[in-house]
This record gives structure tokens, sequence and C-alpha cells, in this order.
């Protein structure tokens, strides 16, 4: 299996429904200048507004060459057409975005996603060459009756089958159990390491060792400064994909710094 350090850190701000286009500004401005002071360089940094906040921090991302990667919470798996309210894959490659969460438990939840539109919806960004966050994780529920593992398995396998044989290289996994998420309960660092590392286990099963151990997994779920470390200090725990706490620039700019430590300084060395 790759070391660790052989895979780039990677700390993605998941905005969800929160911040309109100019509240946006001021957001990212904010991290910008509190970034400059803070060493990110061998860390993939990246926010996902809503839709509607695109363009705005494309634009200020561009004009300041910012060394920040825009992303986006959604996206259909259908090119264009009579598909009210959705939008494509082309549509948010013209804005720059690069990545797109597939398959967060909110789409799941209440939007009805299922797993085979979870495995479409990767294929459409896949073909469309923007990378895929996908996110799996079980419930409280499930959690309780000891279905993690399982619950896990069955999602990665499901989700892989949108993902193309080479295309493997433009794919992220998210562990994120629901559980954990908006709650202020986050998994412990053993918790989120055993599951990363069942979802690695899984990659490699259903592709190869290789691609396993390059691929990047991430945690979610009640990410904060004070836990950042210790979840990234994790031997299969790649970065962060952060909610509540991404929507403030001083404890966003807080958790690079934490994963940046982790890889000691300069980041990701
Ligand atoms: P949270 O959300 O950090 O607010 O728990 C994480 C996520 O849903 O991606």
């Amino acid at each position: 299996m790759a070391q660790k350090t052989t895979r780039t850190p990677m700390v993605a701000g998941n905005w969800k429904m929160n911040l309109d286009h100019v509240e946006a500004i001021h957001l990212i401005q904010a991290l910008a200048l509190r970034l400059r002071s803070t060493e990110s360089s061998q860390i993939d940094v990246v926010v996902h507004p809503p839709f509607t906040d695109l363009r705005s921090v494309e634009g200020i991302i561009g004009a300041d060459s910012l060394p920040i990667r825009l992303g986006a919470q959604h996206c259909s798996d259908l090119e264009s057409g009579a598909f009210t309210g959705e939008v494509s894959v082309g549509m948010l490659s013209r804005l720059s975005v690069e990545l797109v969460l597939v398959g967060h438990s909110e789409r799941r939840q209440f939007f009805g996603m299922t797993d085979e539109l979870v495995a479409s919806t990767a294929s459409a960004v896949l073909g469309g060459g923007l990378t895929a966050i996908i996110c799996v994780g079980e419930s409280a529920e499930q959690r309780a009756d000891g279905e993690t593992t399982t619950v896990l398995t069955h999602q990665v396998e499901m989700a892989l089958a949108g993902v193309a044989s080479g295309a493997e290289d433009r794919v992220l996994f998210a562990y994120e159990p629901i559980w954990a998420i908006g709650t202020g309960v986050a998994a412990t660092e053993v918790d989120a390491q055993m599951a990363c590392a069942h979802i690695r286990s899984v990659i490699a099963h259903e592709r190869t060792e290789a691609i396993a151990s390059t691929m990047r997994i991430l945690y979610g779920g009640s990410a904060k400064p004070d836990n950042a470390g210790d979840l990234v200090g994790q031997p299969d725990v790649d970065g962060l994909l952060v909610g509540g706490a991404s929507l403030d620039a001083e404890s966003f700019a807080a958790m690079i710094e934490a994963v940046s430590a982790c890889y000691g300084s300069p980041a990701g060395k």
C-alpha cells in the first residue's frame, strides 16, 4: 500500500444552502487574506458554494489567482434538456468548477438520491472531465445495528459502477457518517480510520491495490479545528470535507493549517 504522503491532502468546504453571492464574496476574500500567512501550497483547498455563488467565487479566485479550487455540491447526471431545476456538468465546467460532491447524505436522505443515481452522476461528472467526491456513510441506526462496514461496502461498490476504468484518478471518497454530520459529535479518529481503511480495502477488491493506495479518502462530519489534526493524522484519512466550520474563514483556515501540520512543514512533504 502506498504511503499516505504520496496522496495530496485535501480540505474541502461544503457550504450547503448557506450564503448568497454577496456573502460568498466576503467569505472567499476573508479566506484568501487568511491563507496568505498559511503554508497551504501542498494542500488541495476546495470550496463548494451554492450554484448561485459559483460565478462570483470563480471571478475572485481567477482575478487573484487564489490557491483555492472550485467545487459544486451536486449536479444532474443528464446533459441538457427539459429537466426543470437541474444543472449539468457542462454548465459547471464552464464556470471553472473542477470537483463535484456526489451522493452527499443530504441528497440521499432528503432528495431521494439512490445508489444508482449516485453511480450515474459520478459517471456524468467523470465523463465531463471533472473530479467526483463520492460521499458514503452509515446512519445512527445502522451503526447501532453493527452494519457500518456492510453499508460502506455496498455504497462504495454501487458508486464504483459509475467509475469507468482509467477514471479512478479523478475520484475521491468521503466517509461521512450521517450521525456525525452537523451534530457536533465527530467520529473518533479510531472510527474514522477504521471506516476509511475499510473503504480503501473495498476499492482494492473492486479495482486494484495500486488504485486503492493512490485514491484519496476524506473524512466529514463535525470536523473542526480542534479535531482536524487527530483525524488527518490517521494513515487512511487524506483530508476533510467540512460543513459548518467552512463557513467561517478563521476556522476553515485553522483546519487547513492543522492538516498542513500533519504532513510536516511545508505541507504535504
Ligand atoms: P458538518 O458537515 O461539518 O457541518 O458536520 C459535513 C458535511 O456534511 O459535509
